[in-house]
């Protein structure tokens, strides 16, 4: 048995239809239960930064948990939560951010970052990149250095990963899907 998945695309299901009709729902739980494909994502997700110091993983709630803490563990870094509003329980900062419909605040505890300390941003997806900005703004506001932002899926045609390269931080996608 090979220790790697060969094919990390086809471990991702595709619900049409959910969570409302006309949406194709990329369902990474395929991929999380599969040992292989699992392993391969989180090597090859955190591979742009493979020999540099990450002080610390932040994982934006809820599917970047899952990932955030496995990549975390593997490169011996820090983990940090960023939650939305209201689940933290000590001193935190928060910032507003846009959602496909709507706007949300997303939170990290204030203290979670060392001034300096070399950080990096995982999530399941990127698609509009809203969260992912919010979330480069929150961690650089507390004095984060955002070195990279990381995610199994891009949804490139809504223009996310564009958007977080535009502030600076170079990003990382193990596969495209085309169409929202
Ligand atoms: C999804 C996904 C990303 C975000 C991407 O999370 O897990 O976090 O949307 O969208 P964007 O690039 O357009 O901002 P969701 O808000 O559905 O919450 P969840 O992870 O808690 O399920
Ligand atoms: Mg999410």
């Amino acid at each position: 048995n090979a220790p790697y998945s060969n094919d990390l695309k086809q471990s991702i299901r595709t619900i049409p239809d959910y969570p409302k009709p006309g949406i194709l729902f990329r369902d990474i739980t395929t991929l999380l239960g599969d040992a292989r494909a699992f392993r391969r994502a989180v090597d090859e997700l955190v591979q742009p930064v493979a020999g540099t110091k990450i002080d610390k993983v932040a994982g934006i709630e809820a599917r970047g948990f899952i990932l955030g803490g496995a990549v975390a563990h593997q490169l011996s870094a820090g983990f940090v939560p960023i939650r939305k509003k209201g689940k933290l329980p000590h001193k935190t900062a928060s910032i507003a951010y846009s959602l496909e419909y709507g706007v949300d605040e997303m939170e990290v505890h204030s203290d979670a970052i060392h001034a300096g300390e070399r950080v990096i941003i995982i999530d399941d997806l990127i698609a509009t990149g809203g969260t992912a900005e919010g979330a480069v703004k929150l961690l650089k506001s507390i004095g984060a250095n955002v070195v990279a932002a990381c995610f199994v899926i891009d949804l490139p045609d809504l223009g996310g990963a564009k958007k977080i390269e535009a502030l600076g931080v170079p990003v990382r996608t193990l596969m495209t899907f085309d169409g929202h």
